[in-house]
C-alpha cells in the first residue's frame, strides 16, 4: 500500500527505514522523500512510525 505517492513510496518502504533507524519524522522524510510535496502521507507516516515505536521492545536497565 502506498503512503506516500507524490515519491511512490510504499508503507514497506516506511517500516524497512524504520527498522533501520530513521525513527522520526525529519529522518523519514529525509530518506524517503515523504512530506517532501503534497504532506498529505504524514498523517499516515507518522500513524506508522508509532505503531512501530508500541511493537518495538523497549530496552531497559537494570
Ligand atoms: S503524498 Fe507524500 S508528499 Fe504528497
Amino acid at each position: 500500500m502506498y503512503v506516500c505517492v507524490c515519491k511512490n513510496v510504499t508503507e514497506r518502504q516506511v517500516r524497512c527505514a524504520v527498522s533501520q533507524g530513521h525513527c522520526s519524522m525529519k529522518s523519514l522524510c529525509s530518506e524517503l522523500g515523504v512530506m517532501g510535496q503534497c504532506g498529505k502521507c504524514a498523517k499516515h507516516t507518522r500513524e506508522l512510525l508509532r505503531q512501530w515505536q508500541h511493537e518495538r521492545p523497549v530496552a531497559t536497565t537494570a
